[in-house]
């Protein structure tokens, strides 16, 4: 199977079939999302909260996203995979940014990249999209400028708020973006986007009105040792409670000895290879 394309994606707006995204960061997270059927996956800046506990995503560098990205384009070969622009990788010089996308697209093998904003970044936006590259936009509350927005609040709770989110999602559409994520914002809000612009609205927390829909991988299975249930999140396992029981059950057997046993251990006379696969 071939990754689906950015012209799939608008059809499968105009037909009314919801696209479903998750993030990953590594082989095993993005092989999983790719055998369960995504349509995209999304080395997302997020990594920073979920994998290695920063406080927010300012610190993820790009070398990281690079990094990540290596792995993941390994597990979904045949998955539509975006990566994230990390922060301040987008407000340089045109040549400076189209550097750091040369390094997301050819060593970190991305279809697309992500860049999170609205008008403000337009022309940057249009620049990328003529030299080739598909875009994703993202607006509402957008993680990188969390210092200005003023912490995690939700988007689109009076006129002004919505209009200035149309004016983004509109100048991201003019700038040539194959699609936006709109990131916790009000069902309202987040309709009135989707309904006004023609490319496909993909929302996180951003009700049901959407083209499509976005999750991180680690709040969608629970795979954090300090999960906050957030509201917009719904978890469809426990992974965390799984890997913290097995290891304690693990401990727990070592310790009584009741592991390793006897089917795990090695005899001489034994076929090496049988041996080992058991
Ligand atoms: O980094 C990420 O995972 C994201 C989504 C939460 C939108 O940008
Ligand atoms: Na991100």
């Amino acid at each position: 199977p071939k990754p689906l394309t950015i012209h799939k994606l608008r059809e499968m707006k105009s037909n009314g079939q919801p696209i479903v995204m998750t993030t990953a960061y590594d082989y095993p997270s993005a092989r999983l999302a790719e055998e369960a059927g995504v349509d995209i996956v999304l080395v997302g800046d997020s990594l920073g909260n979920v994998i290695l506990n920063y406080e927010s995503t300012i610190p993820v560098t790009l070398d990281d996203i690079v990094y990540h990205a290596r792995a993941v384009a390994r597990g979904a070969m045949h998955t539509f995979r975006v990566a994230d622009m990390p922060f301040m990788t987008y407000h340089g010089s045109l040549d400076e940014t189209l550097r750091h996308v040369r390094r997301l697209m050819q060593e970190g093998h991305a279809h697309a990249v992500k860049m999170e904003g609205g008008q403000e970044i337009e022309r940057t936006v249009k620049r990328i999209v003529q030299a080739g590259v598909p875009v994703l936009g993202h607006i509402g509350l957008t993680p990188q400028s969390i210092h200005q927005l003023g912490g995690y609040k939700i988007q689109g709770k009076d006129p002004q708020s919505v209009r200035r989110l149309l004016d983004d999602a509109k100048a991201l559409e003019r700038a040539g973006v194959f699609a936006i994520v709109v990131e916790l914002m009000t069902e309202e809000a987040a309709e009135r986007i989707a309904r006004e612009v023609a490319i496909p609205i993909i929302g996180i927390g951003a009700g049901r009105s959407c083209d499509g829909q976005l999750l991180v991988y680690h709040d969608l299975v629970r795979y954090s040792p300090d999960y906050r249930g957030k509201k917009f999140v719904k978890t469809y396992a426990d992974v965390g409670s799984l890997i913290r029981d097995s290891i304690a059950r693990y401990a727990d057997e070592v310790r009584t000895r009741a592991f390793p046993a006897e089917e795990h251990v090695f005899h001489a006379g034994q076929d090496s290879v049988k041996a080992l696969y058991g």
